[in-house]
């Protein structure tokens, strides 16, 4: 319980663009994501500028006593559903804050948006994140063909 205290979720900025960058282009990252090529800062940021000005997007900083621990992005698909996706700074990693950070993240959305539908895509091989979204109470409903799992949460 302390440790979750300690880890507080706010708005990105385009202040958070360098770090937001360094984490995507880490080569672990782009194992378990569905495009493998690194991307130049120049074109995180206009991605990033792009994403802060949309009505369909929500992307937040995890920080702990005020680092940054890593992030989640909210994509809204219609008609209801709410498409979550990770990734923590490599420093933060496998020490459990994962757990804690899409806890936090996905009740927060289940909060502001009761009707919604969570949703999320598992690269397959990707254990780690289904033991995360598990135990924030994602269920797994399919698997497809090209390797990944799709996996849900709602609050009804
Ligand atoms: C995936 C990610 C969110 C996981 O968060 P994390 O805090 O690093 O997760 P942890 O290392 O604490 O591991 C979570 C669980 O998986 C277990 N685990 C770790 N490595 C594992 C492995 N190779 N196989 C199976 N389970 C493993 C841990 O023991 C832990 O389980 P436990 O709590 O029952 O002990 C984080 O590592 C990350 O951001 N990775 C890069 C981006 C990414 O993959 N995002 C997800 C895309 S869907």
């Amino acid at each position: 319980m302390r440790r979750q205290n300690e880890l507080k979720l706010r708005s990105a900025t385009l202040e958070d663009a360098h770090d937001l960058w360094l984490w995507r282009n880490d080569p672990v990252t782009r194992a378990n994501s569905f495009h493998g090529q690194k991307i130049s800062l120049r074109e995180h940021t206009r991605w990033l500028q792009k994403s802060l000005r949309s009505r369909r997007r929500r992307i937040y900083i995890a920080t702990r006593k005020g680092e940054r621990a890593g992030t989640i992005r909210f994509d809204f698909l219609p008609p209801k559903v709410i498409q979550i996706s990770i990734n923590l700074s490599p420093e933060f990693r496998g020490k459990g804050y994962g757990k804690l950070i899409l806890k936090k993240a996905s009740d927060l959305m289940i909060k502001k948006y009761p009707d919604h539908f969570q949703k999320a895509l598992i690269k397959k091989g990707n254990q780690k994140s289904e033991k995360v979204f598990t135990s924030a109470g994602f269920l797994k409903i399919h698997e497809t063909e090209e390797g990944y799992s799709v996996w849900i949460r709602n609050s009804h």
